[in-house]
């Protein structure tokens, strides 16, 4: 039987509070198909008994299981390449010399999924950059997921996960076979603190970063919410660093104090002054 209206009402408010994601009319399928595992793993019988418990329990960890169960964790090594081109060509050479006092690099995966972003940017750093072995270089992770944090702190891959968008030679080089596993080196996984963050939330205290990619999770929120976002993104991200978004994603609608800037053969964004 189809979930009942108010019950895919109550789970969409649910799912916004906790996590922001917005889910439109023509995803109310995947609330049924999502939602059945985090029912069976609680031990009921489908998402209606799901949602009645929901209901009766004050917030807490199911809850957020809930709205965990609803993200899309889509990612890929090197995902749309570009910007890997334009942080190696561009940003680090430049970065490089303006940071040569404090010999310091901050950057920011934010919405890290399973952390092939943040283990895309540290293959980056090693393999161009030798002189930033001697710098204190550090690569933030965060992602809502719990899961998704421990998989990037663990930096294991699939086959099939290796297979999408990281070179060979890169795979030989960066990690190590564990059975059908790939494990990234512990160097490469050094490099890489995780940790959960809830972007729709209170944001914990953060560095200043020079470089924050925060790629294809905006998509995932309404308006005020990407606006409130960028605004943070903005107090953290350093006056002369860079900001990255997924390809298909802009700024055009929003009131953010960003400018989009070509980089390279790919496009970023630049804080301004407020
Ligand atoms: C499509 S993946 C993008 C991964 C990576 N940035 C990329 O471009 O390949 C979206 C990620 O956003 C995360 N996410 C969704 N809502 C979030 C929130 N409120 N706070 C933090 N992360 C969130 C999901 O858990 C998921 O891992």
């Amino acid at each position: 039987m189809p979930l009942a209206t108010p019950d895919i009402a109550y789970l969409k408010t649910l799912i916004a509070e906790k996590s922001g994601n917005v889910i439109s009319t023509n995803q109310d399928y995947l609330l049924e198909s999502r939602l059945s595992p985090v029912a069976k793993t609680a031990g009921l019988p489908n998402v209606e008994r799901l949602v009645a418990e929901l209901r009766r329990r004050p917030t807490g960890a199911l809850h957020d299981q809930v709205a965990e169960a609803m993200t899309i964790n889509e990612t890929s090594f090197f995902r749309d390449m570009q910007p890997f081109d334009a942080l190696r060509t561009v940003i680090l050479p430049e970065l490089i010399k303006k940071r040569s006092g404090a010999k310091s690099l901050s950057i920011w995966s934010g919405a890290s999924s399973s952390g092939q972003e943040a283990y895309s940017i540290a293959m980056t750093i090693r393999d161009s950059f030798n002189e930033l072995a001697a710098w204190n270089v550090r690569i933030q992770a965060t992602d809502l997921s719990d899961e998704m944090v421990k998989r990037t702190t663990d930096g294991t891959y699939s086959q099939f996960e290796v297979n999408r968008g990281l070179p060979a030679p890169l795979l030989i080089k960066h990690f190590e076979r564990h059975g059908t596993q790939w494990q990234a080196r512990a160097e490469l996984r050094r490099m890489i603190d995780a940790r959960r963050m809830n972007l729709a939330s209170a944001w914990p205290t953060l560095a200043s970063f020079d470089v924050v990619f925060l790629r294809n999770v905006l998509i995932y929120f309404d308006q005020p919410s990407k606006e409130r976002i960028l605004t943070r993104v903005h107090k953290v991200l350093r006056p002369d660093g860079y900001l990255f978004l997924g390809g298909g994603e802009t700024l055009i609608t929003l009131n953010v104090p960003f400018v989009r800037e070509p980089v390279g053969k790919t496009v970023c964004f630049r804080p301004v002054t407020v």
